[in-house]
């Protein structure tokens, strides 16, 4: 009935939804981010062109798209004047962009918050991105953050920036670093407030006038599943809610407009940061899928776990988000590693189970059942049809549609927005 569609993460994050978000809109009227700040690294391809967005939807591509930051993602305002100005460089205008004016923003104390909290934690730390993801939803949460509308109204802003530095100077007095002045901070950011006001609106009503009107509407979700905050593997996870089921309060519309979700799911698994990841491969196969996947942070650039394809992990994800058919990515990188395994259950206490613990350090002690499937070695990236793949390509992704339930809609051959085969109308 709404011609809507959800693009999120069904693992630890970097699956491949800004290449898959780009795709789509060049066939939609609104793309919409609903969570995360600049955590999050999208790279996108296409005409020889190589873009990394961090907090602008990976819609802006499209001319004709119009892109929002919703309520629900924290935004670093240096971060996205950088990214304005070098879309305007690259011959984006930004003619249709929009920021909710109830995102809450990131402030410097933010960061060195995460910094402070990071190195409190010691060998415990989350091996966070230090962007100020985590204290500013906390602030969010815990009432003291400060919004778009009131980030635009000097006043305001000034006042609440007080009350902020005096809460937070407490903290970094106790650790002897140094305190934030929140007349300093007001005086640079109140310029970089100017520079956004025009882009604020109610961006609710918005998306709300454009579903209604039967506009084609992507939302763009950033992390993954396994990092929520609610159903992720606690405490290492992001701070907010990157699954399907968040976008109507990350958005503030209806759950009926969010009934097709396409969850972004790689041919294997990758992790950055820590926490546990029970089909990870620490040997010579692990780091040729890390070569040959260019497996390395796209805002942080460290080098991430890899391993192979979890369906325990994945009927978690599809579970707890509603995820209604898949995309698998990057399947080219699993050409010429030999055999492939699947992930099909855990071994858990003398138990063979198929769900997460719920806590981290009994979710480390899980080893993994596995299928081993024959790999192939042929050069796919240049395969524009299904039909086209090696048997065993096919018969992997075949053995994946069998085991979730669920189909894959999608499936990508390589970075670019061309290496691309859509199996069925996603909409
Ligand atoms: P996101 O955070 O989910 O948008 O993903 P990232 O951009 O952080 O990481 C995905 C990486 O894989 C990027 O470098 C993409 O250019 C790349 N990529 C996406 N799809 C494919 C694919 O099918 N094959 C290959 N080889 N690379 C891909
Ligand atoms: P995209 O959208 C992969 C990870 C961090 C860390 C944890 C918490 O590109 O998929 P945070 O800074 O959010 O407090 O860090 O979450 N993390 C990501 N990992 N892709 C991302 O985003 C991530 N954003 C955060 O590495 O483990
Ligand atoms: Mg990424």
């Amino acid at each position: 009935m709404y011609k809507t569609i959800s693009i999120v993460g069904s693992q630890w994050g970097d699956e491949g939804k800004g290449k898959i978000t780009d795709l789509l809109s060049q066939e939609s009227d609104v793309v919409v981010r609903y969570q995360g700040g600049n955590n999050a690294g999208h790279t996108i391809e296409f005409d020889g062109k190589k873009f990394a967005l961090h907090l602008m939807p990976s819609g802006v591509f499209n001319k004709n798209t119009k892109v929002v930051i919703a309520n629900g993602v924290v935004v670093n305002p240096k971060v996205l004047l950088s990214e304005i100005k070098m879309l305007r460089e690259a011959g984006y205008t930004l003619d249709n962009f929009y920021i909710s004016d109830r995102a809450n923003v990131i402030l410097p104390y933010h960061e060195e918050l995460d910094v402070l909290i990071e190195n409190m934690k010691g060998d415990d730390k989350v091996g966070t991105t230090k962007k100020g993801i985590g204290p500013c939803y906390s602030d969010k949460i815990n009432r003291t953050g400060i919004r778009m509308a009131e980030f635009v109204r000097d006043d305001l802003f000034l006042k609440k920036l007080k009350y902020n530095c005096a809460e937070k100077n407490i903290q970094f007095t106790s650790a002897s670093m140094d305190t934030f002045n929140a007349e300093e901070i007001f005086e640079e950011y109140k310029d970089y407030a100017k520079l956004l006001k025009p882009y604020l609106t109610d961006t609710s009503y918005m998306i709300d006038q454009e579903i209604k009107k039967g506009s084609a509407v992507v939302f763009e979700g950033a992390q993954g599943v396994m990092l929520d905050i609610e159903h992720g593997t606690y405490p290492y996870v992001t701070s907010s809610s990157p699954s399907s089921s968040s976008i109507p309060i990350n958005c503030g519309i209806s759950a009926n407009y969010i009934t097709n979700s396409l969850g972004i799911m790689k041919a294997y698994t990758s992790r950055v940061g820590a926490g546990p990841f029970p089909t990870e491969l620490k040997n010579a196969t692990g780091d040729l899928i890390r070569e040959v996947g260019r497996e390395y942070g796209t805002t942080t650039k460290r080098p991430r776990s890899v391993g192979w394809l979890d369906l325990v992990q994945m009927k978690h994800s599809v579970r707890v988000s509603g995820f209604t058919q898949l995309s698998i990515m990057l399947l080219d990188v699993l050409s010429n590693v030999g055999d492939i395994k699947i992930g099909v259950s855990y071994n858990f206490n003398g138990e063979i189970i198929d769900y997460i613990p719920a806590i981290e350090s009994d979710y480390s002690l899980v080893t993994v059942n596995y299928i081993t499937m024959p790999g192939w070695t042929e050069d796919i990236t240049k395969c524009s049809s299904f039909e086209e793949l090696p048997v065993n390509a096919k018969n992997y992704i075949n053995k994946i549609e069998e085991i979730l339930e669920l189909p894959i809609s999608v499936v990508s051959v390589g970075p670019d927005r061309t290496q691309t085969m859509v199996r069925k109308n996603l909409w």
